[in-house]
């Protein structure tokens, strides 16, 4: 078979872990011819491209990034985009695109499967917010990346007595916040999926600095929002792709603590730290399963569905289902974090 494998939305650790696993089995196993689109749906609407082989891959299990390229560019977005990726497709002689992203890269893959192009999903972001796969590969990278943060942050906030807050990303969801939020001992962590009222957080931090000589971490979803009424926020940031431009409230947060309760408050925003460089141990041999699932779901013509992780194990869900509904953090995990809050 031929195969186009393409890697949409915002880079993460683990992207070429992914594409390795598809050429390695799809070289060696099928005997197929592999290629890569540049930039997402941009490449195949172009007709973009270039050869990926086993001795392509070498080296690039642990490297960051994607080799392919990425962007957010989608063939809805063009008048005669869906047409140019259906001519790509057919000039080519493509047999099946594998698209790895995350919700729009997604979506949009779901949608060109009803108008025929052969696609099989892998889903694919630091957010983890993909609906019915239990895991996405780079989230593990993300956490660590920012547990490491705050780590560090614990020690410079003890010298100096002070509150440190710490925004990390996840769009609409707060997982990487709540697992950082946990195995860095965050004092309190602020999530988008529970809105957070500032007095409260102010006071607690308060009761807890008045004990006696203590630092404060304060771990903010950069998707968190205050309880209605309670703080201004900015209005909401779009990019030229329509996708939301989050980040910022973490100083907002601190400015806030730091008024309210006088004690000296600073601000880290981890920004892009969380999902560049090379994934964990845990992030590849994801990446390298649903890699090898995905080129075995090609074969098996199981065309509009995305490979997921479900009780430890790889199964095969429609990707209009996993893209129907985000995943938020489960009430059961929110009420463990809570009980380690001031
Ligand atoms: O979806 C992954 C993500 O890293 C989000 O956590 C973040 O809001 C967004 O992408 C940032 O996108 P960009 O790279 O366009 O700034």
């Amino acid at each position: 078979m031929k195969v186009g494998i393409l890697t949409g939305g915002g880079d993460c650790p683990g992207l070429n872990a992914v594409i390795r696993g598809i050429v390695r089995k799809g070289e060696k196993h099928y005997g197929d011819t592999l290629i890569g689109f540049a930039d997402g749906w941009r490449g195949v609407i172009d007709g973009e491209y270039s050869e990926l082989t086993i001795d392509r891959m070498r080296g690039t299990l642990p490297r960051g990034g994607t080799i392919i390229g990425t962007s957010r560019v989608q063939p809805y977005m063009f008048a005669d985009g869906v047409q140019r990726a259906k001519q790509t497709v057919e000039d080519l002689e493509i047999d099946a695109i594998i698209a790895i992203g995350g919700e729009g890269t997604l979506s949009c893959s779901a949608e060109l499967f009803r108008e025929g192009i052969p696609v099989v999903g892998v889903p694919k972001t630091i957010d983890n917010d993909i609906g019915i796969t239990e895991r996405t590969f780079g989230f593990d990278t993300a956490v660590h990346i920012a547990t490491e943060a705050i780590d560090r942050l614990h020690t410079t906030a003890e010298s100096h007595n002070r509150i440190m807050v710490v925004e990390v990303m996840g769009r609409h969801v707060g997982h990487i916040a709540t697992w950082a939020g946990m195995a860095g001992g965050a004092t309190t962590t602020l999530i988008p999926e529970y809105p957070f009222d500032i007095e409260e957080v102010c006071a607690s931090l308060q009761r807890r600095h008045e004990k006696g000589r203590y630092a404060s971490i304060v771990v903010v979803a950069e998707g968190a929002k205050p309880k209605e009424g309670t703080l201004d926020i900015k209005p909401d940031e779009y990019d030229e792709y329509g996708h939301i431009r989050l980040g910022g409230i973490g100083n907002l947060v601190a400015h806030e603590i730091e008024r309210r309760t006088g004690y000296e408050t600073r601000v880290t925003i981890l920004g892009h730290v969380q999902r560049g460089g090379a994934p964990t141990a845990h992030d590849r041999v994801l990446s390298t399963r649903f890699g090898v699932a995905a080129i075995e779901a090609v074969h098996d013509e199981a065309f509009g569905q995305m490979v997921a992780l479900k009780e430890n194990e790889i199964i095969r869900v429609k990707i209009s289902d996993a893209v129907a509904e985000l995943k938020f953090v489960s009430p059961q995990l929110w009420a463990t974090a809570q009980q380690f809050f001031a």
